[in-house]
């Protein structure tokens, strides 16, 4: 049922170079995967910024005795340097004390408060694992500013944005790569399973995050939809014309052009996922969520999977049919949950990302 589905939409093929050869090998496969980061950034989330000659932090403030003693929290900021420049943000960090080198979930908020909604703390360090967080607005401001403010202003290159000029998702994906930077430094934590996780259009960017630093061993892609890991031929809800639209500031130009055009593109959502390959992505989806899609989403990791199965992993265990409400399917490198309720980033997917995690534990 879904074999037919899924070849009716015709995608890109993963397993292919651009060139129409065959990928056969897992050095191919290290080829064309280099080929498709190239492509996206070119034709979807521009340029990525270069990577710092340093960073550093300062600690602003600390509180060993945190949640009920619980937790050791320190309010830093993070500062980058590259390019003869300057950039830095705060960054907020919670390490469970009676655990001993906890895994890391550097969660991209949408909102400076600690807790959130989005975010409970006390929850997530009370099932072991650290946080490392920052807010997205303190990268690059999620509105349209010309580009003049933060890591958008500092990259800034002429009057015009064009071609592949770097969109904000980008920097946002850019800014938890730096905190990667920070932890490596950090030996109170575990630095093989490092995770990055976000919600809708920082699901998005904790996706493209993964995609392009290979040292985040998960990526937890929230609701993340339309130019997330939605498949953008035949999806529903959100369309390229919508988002280009609304937000052409986390794109590239180029990527407006597909607008109405998907059928033309070289590329769909599955080469995001598959970009990951063969690190671990758990997408989680609320079947009221219809602007995402899920049935969409659920498509990039079925389709993702045969670069998992060249590389010799397990890939995507599921059934032979959409999801409903309350799968949970976790026995793969690719998992995948759908929810009850709306578009949110609610406990329950939470406790799912958590578990996904214990599960696949890199030791
Ligand atoms: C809008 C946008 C989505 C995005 C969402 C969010 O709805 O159209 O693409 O995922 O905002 O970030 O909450």
């Amino acid at each position: 049922m879904l074999k037919e589905t899924i070849e009716n939409l015709d995608l890109p093929k993963l397993l292919e170079f651009a060139d129409g050869s065959p990928v056969r090998t897992v050095e191919d496969w290290q080829r064309r995967r280099k080929e498709i980061l190239e492509l996206l950034c070119e034709e979807v989330y521009g340029i990525c910024p270069p990577a710092p000659e340093k960073v550093s932090t300062i600690v602003n403030g600390e509180n060993e005795n945190a949640y009920a003693g619980k937790v050791l929290e320190q309010n830093l900021t993070l500062f980058t340097e590259f390019d003869n420049k300057t950039f830095s943000f705060p960054l907020n960090v919670f390490i469970p004390k009676f655990v001993k080198k906890p895994m890391v979930i550097i969660y991209i908020a949408f909102r400076p408060n600690i807790p959130d909604r989005y975010l409970p703390i006390e929850e997530i360090t009370d099932e072991g694992f650290a946080v490392a967080t920052f807010c997205y607005n303190d990268i690059a401001a999620d509105r349209e500013d010309n580009f003049t403010e933060g890591l958008a202003g500092l990259l800034k290159k002429g009057d015009v944005r064009a071609g592949n000029d770097t969109g904000k998702i980008m920097m946002w994906a850019w800014a938890a790569s730096r905190v990667v930077d920070y932890l490596e430094t950090r030996d109170d934590i575990d630095h093989k399973n490092i995770a990055v996780m976000g919600h809708s259009r920082l699901g998005k960017t904790a996706l493209v995050a993964a995609a392009y630093d290979e040292r985040f061993a998960f990526s937890f892609p929230n609701n993340s939809g339309c130019s997330g890991d939605a498949i953008t031929r035949g999806k529903e809800g959100e369309r390229i014309e919508h988002i280009t639209k609304t937000f052409p500031y986390w794109f590239c130009p180029n990527y407006k052009k597909y607008a109405g055009r998907e059928k033309e593109m070289p590329f769909d959502q599955h080469f995001l996922v598959a970009a990951i390959a063969p690190r671990f992505v758990c997408a989680g989806t609320a079947v009221e969520d219809t602007w995402a899609d899920p049935n969409s989403q659920y498509i990039s990791y079925i389709v993702a999977d045969e670069v998992y199965k060249l590389l010799g992993k397990k890939g995507f265990v599921h059934p032979d049919r959409f999801p409903e409400v309350g799968d949970i399917f976790h026995e793969g490198d690719l998992g995948f949950h759908l929810r009850a309720g709306t578009h949110f980033h609610s406990r329950y997917d939470w406790l799912r990302f958590m578990d996904f995690m214990k599960k696949h534990r890199i030791t």
